[in-house]
């Protein structure tokens, strides 16, 4: 099964990697020469996805620029022969894939940028990715996602279990004495955003991933604003526990927080420690022998 069109909310101004943030999107910032946004597409499309759309900011130019084509560089790489650089710049992946842009005016969160998605969604499943978590795993934590929402079409989200000491950073999630299944997914009977500790209903955390029908869009009218003034995805996943079944799966594999330094210096390294080359060079920097 495919999942046709994904949604990647990408309007945020990045302060938490001020300065570079001024002039460049955080979504922008490379993972060793590979910007960020890129992973979470390529992810996007290993799970079906025909169409890109990018909930963004007119502030943000270089998102857009990036997906677009540069005739001039394409030319003088095909005129010396670069043709590996040819192909990094226009890969063949996303040949068929169209790019949406939609301007999300007012930064009103992330149930807020996903309702902006409704009408170039239409009527199917769709994909929503928050780029800033990075995962590395084969097949990508979205593929896996997607077979679970394939085997009964009730909207999943990846989920990790993460210790008590960072919990109150994400979504969690309540089983209500659901039990995992051999796949590692289970039902689940609430979620609450950013809980202290001393309240979360588990320790099965929200990964930037999740697979929805359309019926979330008429539960994230229905939310209300937070004391922030945000529209959060998770409240409306709430509502839509009382209409739909929605899943969780805990993914197999590797999960960077891109959005905090520590996580994106951390993703840097295991990308790099990945290759060959790059992890020679890191072990002699660490040790001393270069
Ligand atoms: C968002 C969601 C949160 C989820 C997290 C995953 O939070 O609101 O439920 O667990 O992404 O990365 P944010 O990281 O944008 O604060």
């Amino acid at each position: 099964m495919k999942i046709k069109k994904a949604v990647l909310p990408v309007a945020g101004f990045g302060t938490r990697f001020l300065p570079a943030t001024k002039a460049i999107p955080k979504e922008m910032l490379t993972i060793i020469d590979k910007p960020l946004i890129e992973y979470a597409v390529e992810e996007a499309i290993s799970a079906g996805a025909e169409e890109i759309i990018f909930i963004t900011s007119y502030t943000k130019p270089a998102i857009k620029n990036y997906f677009s084509r540069v005739p001039e560089l394409e030319k003088q790489l095909k005129s010396t022969g670069k043709i590996e650089l040819l192909e990094k710049i226009q890969p063949k992946i996303f040949e068929n894939v169209k790019f949406t842009y939609i301007n999300q005016k007012e930064q009103k969160g992330l149930g807020h940028a996903i309702l902006l998605a409704e009408e170039a969604v239409g009527s199917d499943a769709f994909s929503v990715l928050l780029p800033d978590d990075l995962f590395i795993s084969t097949p990508s934590c979205l593929e896996q996602i997607r077979d679970s929402y394939s085997q009964n079409l009730q909207p999943t989200i990846a989920v990790n279990r993460i210790d008590k000491n960072n919990i109150h950073k994400y979504g969690v999630v309540d089983l209500g004495g659901n039990q995992l299944n051999k796949t590692n997914t289970a039902v689940i009977s609430n979620i609450i955003e950013k809980p202290h500790a001393s309240v979360a209903p588990s320790d099965i955390a929200v990964a930037g991933r999740y697979i929805f029908n359309p019926t979330i869009f008429e539960c994230i009218k229905k939310v209300e604003a937070d004391n922030s003034g945000e529209i959060q995805i998770t409240d409306a996943i709430k509502l839509l526990t009382k209409i739909e079944n929605v899943q969780v799966k805990i993914f197999d594999g590797e999960k960077y927080d891109c959005g905090s330094k520590d996580g994106y210096l951390e993703a840097t390294i295991a990308v790099a420690m990945k290759d060959p080359y790059y992890s020679n060079k890191i072990k002699k920097i660490i040790t001393g022998k270069l």
